[in-house]
């Protein structure tokens, strides 16, 4: 035993003593971001007369022959597990619904259902990211993907995007970005916080880049139903040669507004799935049952409720242009899909601490930019999943308001 561990005035060994501390997370836990959001949504909570233009999920009701499957199947008693990979009925109806809507042979096997597309980013950011690994991400994001990635040692490199181009991704920069590390890129389109819609071009051409220099696609389509403009939606299954490096990931929760029910996949290559399908049983098991079932209604019921709700959310999107528009300082565009803007104010100008103001001040809850990325701390995210009645009152506050800030 060496001499240091010996007590010095009665050489026995000496009794280790850990200091007591606070709970020891795992490093990890570092790369997980002090959520900027909960301080506004906590101070929102505390007032009254709030409007909320902070709302990630949609407000429109579930359709109710989706409500009625949910019910229907507990009352069946469809309440124990479903098999790893999923209900069978909900994988048949997933790869009949893919096949046609994108002209492509696929099996059960090529899907894993997921808790919500969540669980879904989840499996394929844990298990793949890892030292010595770059995943390319777009800036601004959505705030999983870079704080899953590093959580796991991976790293990340951002791409930033702009108001002043519909926050469109230049596949010649995504190109030039690719390098010796560069492991994996994340898709997201239509994007959260910007709304962007990427054209198939854009999607083709990085696809076939990745293809070929064998960089992995992890694809985020939770949105891809509500699209306001363009109707040839680019989802990378109807870009792809083959899906060897591709996951396309979605879920119920935007398209059928079911986002509570926790319902989502992964779409890849049957090797894929296959190890995915193990690491899910190790972490949520399987999906919730009843929900699955609502599944199955809302892929093989009616899609006029989508188209509907689609129409909604486009009016609102065209009515919050306009009033971004209005506003001093702020710098709108044109947002493709998904319901959120994400204007900036003049640079240098502090998003969070504005944020902050501004419900103090006129009662309107927005998101501050750099919940979102590196890049973003003079944006605001605006979500839309609000009426217009309610946008217009929001912006009657917001307008004066912003008139009389001084940068
Ligand atoms: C881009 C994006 N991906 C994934 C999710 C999570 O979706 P789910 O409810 O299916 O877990 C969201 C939710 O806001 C999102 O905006």
């Amino acid at each position: 035993m060496p001499e240091a561990a010996r007590d010095a005035t009665t050489a026995q060994p000496r009794k280790i003593k850990y200091r007591k501390s606070k709970a020891r997370w795992h490093p990890s836990m570092q790369a997980i971001p002090v959520p900027g959001i909960r301080r506004m949504v906590n101070m929102a909570a505390t007032m009254k007369d709030v409007i909320h233009l902070s709302i990630g999920q949609p407000d429109l009701p579930t359709p109710p022959h989706i409500v009625d499957a949910y019910i229907d199947a507990l009352r069946a008693g469809q309440t124990g597990y479903t098999m790893d990979a999923g209900l069978p009925e909900l994988l048949v109806a997933l790869r009949d619904y893919y096949g046609k809507r994108y002209n492509r042979k696929l099996t059960r096997d090529n899907i894993l259902i997921t808790s919500g597309a969540t669980e879904a980013m989840y499996l394929a950011i844990s298990a793949t990211a890892a030292p010595g690994r770059q995943f390319i991400v777009t800036d601004p994001s959505f705030l999983l993907y870079a704080p899953l990635i590093r959580m796991n040692g991976g790293e990340v490199k951002f791409i930033p995007t702009h108001p002043e181009n519909n926050h469109q991704l230049d596949p010649d920069e995504v190109i030039r970005a690719m390098g010796s590390r560069t492991f994996a890129i994340i898709l997201n389109s239509p994007n959260n916080p910007t709304g962007a819609v990427y054209p198939r071009s854009t999607i083709e051409t990085i696809v076939e880049e990745c293809a070929y220099r064998g960089i992995q696609i992890y694809s985020d389509e939770v949105y891809d139903h509500l699209i306001f403009d363009d109707d040839d939606y680019a989802s990378v299954l109807s870009c792809a040669v083959d899906l060897d490096n591709i996951m396309c990931i979605s879920s119920f929760s935007k398209t059928y507004s079911m986002a509570g029910l926790r319902v989502g996949w992964v779409i890849s290559s049957q090797a894929a799935i296959k190890s995915l399908r193990r690491y899910h049983m190790f972490t949520t098991s399987v999906a919730n049952t009843p929900s699955q079932f609502a599944g199955v209604a809302a892929l093989t019921g009616d899609q006029q409720c989508t188209r509907d709700m689609v129409n909604i959310y486009r009016e609102r999107r065209d009515k919050i242009m306009d009033l971004i528009d209005e506003t001093p300082h702020l710098t709108g565009y044109k947002p493709g899909g998904a319901f959120f803007s994400f204007p900036n104010l003049p640079p240098h100008v502090d998003g969070s601490d504005l944020a902050l103001r501004m419900l103090k001040e006129t009662g309107v809850c927005v998101v501050p930019g750099d919940a979102f990325g590196e890049d973003t701390a003079n944006a605001l995210r605006f979500s839309f999943s609000t009426s217009c009645e309610k946008l217009e009152e929001a912006f009657d506050r917001i307008i004066p308001w912003m008139a009389k800030q001084q940068f």
